[in-house]
């Protein structure tokens, strides 16, 4: 990754206003979640979208969907199964998540962070709406911050250290280099080793060369790449690939999901075709 996006990631955040806007349209939001931009941008890409699903059978919503509603699934089963009441979404965005696991569960805190400006805007967002409270809050994150205000370790200092703890990201490794993001892994893999319980979820796009749609699919990480102004490299080769690559950044139980396999569960109609996005839980 070049120096200056090294430096600064504040290109992603525009995308956030996209798949706000996809969350609400599928009924997962509040209006107040959906930006005029949003808006704007899901109106403008439509026609592409549209042609990849009928021309390519890729199905853009579908898969952000099934990324979304995995993850939301497998918090659930750590909060009503695993015990878990703290828990900390890095690159929340305009995502609604925080929002409703804060309303469905009493007992629940929930921290989001992102890059100060959308921070800042989350912020004012739930403010607006009377949603913050002491048990959900939006602090400043930079995950290639290695130390100050914005790091990780500043963020990890506000939770209790004697509770589990699960981590999400969602929406943000893939905009990474995969050295860049296995730092960030190991770092976060440090923090989390010092709670009694901790685990991290994410969704991952592999290096899927054997996938019909492959050369579709590159087609379209290089659309992510321009409409953001930076890259979408793909990361690992298959399940095994990312199982060894959590496991070098300090995660010792790896669990990887396809979410594809999963539609009727997930409340989605079935899968047009084999799945793109996993849902990796790793825990310390
Ligand atoms: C595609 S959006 C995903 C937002 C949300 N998670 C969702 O799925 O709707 C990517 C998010 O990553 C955030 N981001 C980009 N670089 C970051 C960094 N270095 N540290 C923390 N967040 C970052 C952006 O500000 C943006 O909100």
């Amino acid at each position: 990754m070049p120096e200056r996006a090294r430096a600064s990631s504040a290109h992603i955040s525009p995308s956030a206003h996209y798949t706000g806007y996809v969350w609400y349209r599928h009924r997962l939001a509040e209006p107040a979640f959906a930006t005029a931009f949003g808006r704007c941008v899901h109106g403008l890409l439509a026609p592409i979208a549209w042609g990849a699903r009928v021309g390519f059978g890729l199905d853009i919503e579908q898969i952000l969907l099934q990324r979304h509603l995995q993850i939301d699934a497998r918090l659930s089963a750590a909060i009503e199964r695993g015990g878990v009441r703290q828990v900390v979404e890095i690159a929340c965005g305009l995502s609604p998540r925080g929002r409703r696991f804060a309303a469905r569960y009493p007992e629940l805190r929930y921290l989001e962070a992102d890059l100060p400006a959308m921070a800042a805007r989350k912020r004012l967002l739930l403010h607006a709406q009377g949603w913050l409270d002491r048990r959900h809050r939006v602090r400043a994150v930079d995950i290639l911050a290695e130390r100050g205000g914005n790091s990780l370790a500043a963020l990890f200092a506000e939770l209790n250290h004697e509770e589990p703890v699960l981590v999400i990201t969602e929406g943000l490794v893939n905009y990474f280099e995969l050295p860049l993001i296995e730092s960030f892994w190991t770092r976060l893999a440090g923090e989390l080793a010092r709670f009694p319980q901790a685990s991290y979820l994410t969704e991952l796009y592999p290096d899927l060369r054997e996938h019909p749609r492959y050369r579709q699919l590159r087609w379209g990480v290089e659309l992510i790449g321009r409409l953001t102004r930076g890259s979408y490299p793909l990361h690992y080769r298959n399940a095994e690939e990312i199982i060894a690559g959590f496991r070098r950044c300090g995660f010792r139980r790896v669990e990887v999901f396809d979410p594809s396999l999963d539609s009727a569960a997930l409340g989605l109609p079935p899968a047009r075709s084999a799945g793109l996005v996993r849902v990796v839980q790793a825990g310390v």
